[in-house]
């Protein structure tokens, strides 16, 4: 039986990856924000005889702090981690800035996926194989990071938001394998392709129009889980691998580049530092 948390696991390709892992004998810790999803996630496990395997923790991602007390909780309840599963998203048409200061895309999207990832190391470690599993946008376009305005404070967009969040998960990703050379532990990106899910998000008019469209066109969550449910099962040899679709692409390639995630590494704990040091988190 292995060991899976997913975030964003209450709904859309989260979920339906957390219903597989249940229904293959795994353990599943899903987070989300919506008790009553996680419920009904948790009463669906225990009709298909699976209740004791899955548990639920309600928590607000985009804090740190939050983060932070998903990560002891997980510790507490398991006793290795073989796969950590990324997948919480929101949408926001209009900036937010969280409780502690970030802007909330920036913070959920990028910051908790990073304190994840680094705050669960050492159980991963005690894995037979560990997997990170970064459901995000891997790509090759480097320029949709702002470097002097990740935060988007000027000309706010929820799309550039989005796309930028994208382009820093494939930097964690980066970093992570260059700051743990010799773990065991994959880091994985994974580009599903437009899939018909429910789009968590506040969005504007026209906004709202164009994902009433891609709810209407987009692929299965079905077909979007399989190939990453198989990538999983069978990861690369390499610390980074990503896929767009199920196709691998190359992280050799200059946006994925190590100078590139050194200084998002460096600016990230900077910024945490920051906030810390102002006691916000
Ligand atoms: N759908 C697509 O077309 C598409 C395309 C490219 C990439 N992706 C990536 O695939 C991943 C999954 O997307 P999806 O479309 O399947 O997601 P989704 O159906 O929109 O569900 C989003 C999940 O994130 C959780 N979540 C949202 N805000 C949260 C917060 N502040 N704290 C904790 N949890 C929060 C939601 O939980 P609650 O409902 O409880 O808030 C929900 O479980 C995302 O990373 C997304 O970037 C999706």
């Amino acid at each position: 039986m292995r060991n899976i948390v997913i975030t964003g696991g209450t709904d859309g390709i989260g979920k339906a990856l957390a219903m597989t892992y249940l229904e293959r004998g795994d353990r599943v810790i899903v987070v989300g924000r919506n008790a009553e999803k996680g419920f009904a996630l948790l009463a669906a496990a225990r009709d298909m005889n699976a209740g004791e395997r899955a548990s639920f923790i309600q928590a607000e991602l985009s804090l740190v702090l939050e983060n932070k007390r998903v990560i002891e909780e997980i510790k507490d309840r398991l006793p290795a981690l073989d796969a950590l599963v990324l997948c919480a998203r929101h949408y926001r048409s209009s900036r937010m800035v969280t409780a502690e200061g970030f802007e909330d895309n920036f913070a959920l999207f990028y910051l908790s996926r990073f304190v994840l990832s680094y705050g669960l190391i050492e159980l991963l470690e005690k894995a037979d194989n560990p997997i990170i599993a970064n459901v995000a946008g891997p790509g090759y376009n480097l320029s949709a990071i702002q470097w002097d305005n990740l935060e988007l404070a000027r000309d706010y967009h929820g799309g550039a938001a989005l796309g930028q969040g994208g382009k820093l998960n494939d930097l964690l990703g980066v970093a992570f394998a260059e700051n743990n050379k010799g773990s065991r532990i994959k880091y994985a990106l994974f580009h599903p392709g437009i899939v018909s899910t429910s789009f968590s998000g506040e969005y504007d008019e026209s906004t709202a129009a164009h994902i009433t469209e891609l709810k209407k066109h987009g692929k299965s969550i079905a077909d979007a889980v399989a190939p990453i449910i198989a990538r999983m099962d069978a990861p690369p040899a390499e610390p980074l691998s990503a896929f767009v679709e199920g196709e691998r692409i190359s992280v050799e390639h200059e946006a994925f580049g190590k100078s590139a995630a050194r200084r998002l590494y460096e600016m990230t704990l900077s910024l945490l530092m920051e906030r810390i040091s102002n006691g916000q988190t």
